[in-house]
């Protein structure tokens, strides 16, 4: 259920609210077993389980607006059927909210005077956008927090075809090869909660991490693609979220980051290394700008092509994405900015009514005229432009590759002037005299 009513009507359709690989045919498959609601009197009496997916969007201070959990938990109470029921909040909530939504349904609950009893669960998600069913049908591990044994086990019941892996694979979603089980984490509450938040800052302070070393290689002419590959097959660090460019954004880290530090500061405690990571983010997209300007020497009056809105390829989530914002701070500063995106083009319209930004309906139309042009999601349609093509229509043909996620021999060949965010710069090795200074005293 949901209280959107235009988006259950869209649903009924058959139409996706949002772009996500095979969510269409997922919903096509399911038929009947899947019905779609705005009233919580049709939705809930007859769960065994339930699960809380609102947003919970940045609110004040780094905390979240939990107006919609507050809400969706007052009209389950109200509406709870005569069996006993798990409510399950799968949105990302600060820790101890699972002790307050308890709060708020037993309210709703003993003014409704139900007789069936329920109990509150947490059950973090840890899928990503533009791979959700798949990180959903094969994840890494389930987390179940909840202080009872009998929650704990409709639970297990609901996952038990995922965590044997004994479902049949949809044929456009196969199963890894290998993949036999997935571990499950039965905990408390509060650890469930936690292990959201601490896992979303790890993976968000990972990226920050070859960031800040990128900014080092790009001075000490190393080059950061080897130096992730090279720690990350430490199996202790491991390959993933080591890529370095524009920085990370989307609706979880930025929000998550924020959540963990304010709670942190309830507690009267500092995140430093969160902070930290948050910084190091911000900078990358300050970072773009600096790149251009060294290229182009003024940004007033250039004309900047943006390949690329939403927050990353596979989806046209445009919250926090780092293209939007670069685009936005490159009109600030007086340039003129032309973007494309294969699937995002229509919500970035919708959502920026008032934008300057010229959208574009192919990655050519963008390079016209361009001064310069910036990578800023690496769909991967972008590697195989035609380069040669594409440059000979622009006013200097320079790329900045934000995602680092082009072909630079092939780009350099085709006429370009290539500058990544971590690019090796020549002649930036420190001289024989000051590495042994450098060493000495390190
Ligand atoms: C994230 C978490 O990965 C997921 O577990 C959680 O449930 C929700 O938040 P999502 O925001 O969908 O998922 O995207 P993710 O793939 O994690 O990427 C987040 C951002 O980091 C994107 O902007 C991406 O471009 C960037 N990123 C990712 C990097 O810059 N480098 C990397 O190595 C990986």
């Amino acid at each position: 259920m949901d209280v959107d009513p235009e988006k259950v009507r869209a649903l009924k359709r058959g139409e996706m609210p949002f772009y996500e690989p095979h969510l269409a045919e997922v919903v096509a498959d399911a038929g009947q077993n899947l019905k779609f609601t705005t009233e919580y009197s049709e939705a809930i009496p007859q769960a065994h389980v339930i699960f809380i997916a609102v947003g919970t969007p940045p609110g004040q201070n780094g905390n979240p607006d939990l107006r919609y959990l507050e809400s969706a938990a007052r009209s389950i109470g109200e509406n709870l059927g005569s069996h006993f029921t798990v409510i399950v909040n799968k949105s990302t909530v600060p820790i101890g909210s699972g002790v307050w939504v308890d709060s708020l349904l037993r309210d709703a609950f003993e003014r409704n005077g139900s007789r069936g009893g329920f109990a509150v669960a947490s059950n973090p998600e840890f899928l990503r956008e533009g791979s959700a069913l798949h990180d959903s049908l094969y994840p890494d591990r389930v987390v179940i927090g909840t202080a009872e044994t009998t929650t704990a086990e409709v639970l297990y019941t609901l996952y038990r075809p995922i965590l044997e892996q004994s479902f049949v694979a949809p044929r456009y979603l196969p199963r890894p090869e290998g993949l036999q089980a997935a571990p499950l984490i039965s905990t408390d509450l509060a650890s469930a909660e936690l292990i959201k938040y601490a896992a979303n800052a790890f993976l968000s302070l990972k990226i920050s991490y070859i960031n800040e070393i990128g900014i080092l290689a790009e001075k000490v002419g190393a080059d950061i693609a080897q130096v992730a590959k090279g720690i990350g097959l430490d199996a202790r660090i491991g390959t993933r979220f080591l890529q370095a460019g524009i920085g990370w954004g989307g609706s979880c880290f930025g929000k998550d980051t924020a959540a963990l530090a304010a709670t942190a500061s309830d507690y009267g405690l500092d995140m430093p290394i969160v902070k930290a990571a948050r910084e190091v983010n911000s900078r990358q997209r300050q970072r773009v700008l600096e790149k251009l300007l060294s290229e182009l020497h003024t940004l007033k009056g250039r004309t900047i092509g943006v390949l690329g809105l939403a927050f990353k390829p596979n989806t046209d989530d445009l919250r926090d994405a780092p293209a939007v914002d670069v685009a936005k701070r490159l009109i600030e500063r007086g340039a003129r900015v032309k973007a494309h995106d294969p699937i995002a083009m229509e919500r970035f319209r919708k959502e920026n009514p008032n934008s300057e930004v010229i959208c574009c309906s192919t990655a050519e139309e963008v390079a016209v005229g361009a001064d310069a042009l910036v990578l800023a999601t690496e769909w991967p349609q972008y590697r195989d432009l035609n380069w040669e093509q594409v440059g000979s229509t622009m006013r200097s043909a320079i790329i900045l590759d934000a995602r680092l996620a082009l072909d630079r021999a092939r780009i350099t060949r085709a006429g370009f002037r290539y500058a990544g965010l971590a690019e090796r710069t020549k002649g930036a090795v420190m001289k024989e005299r000051d590495v042994s200074a450098a060493t000495i005293s390190g």
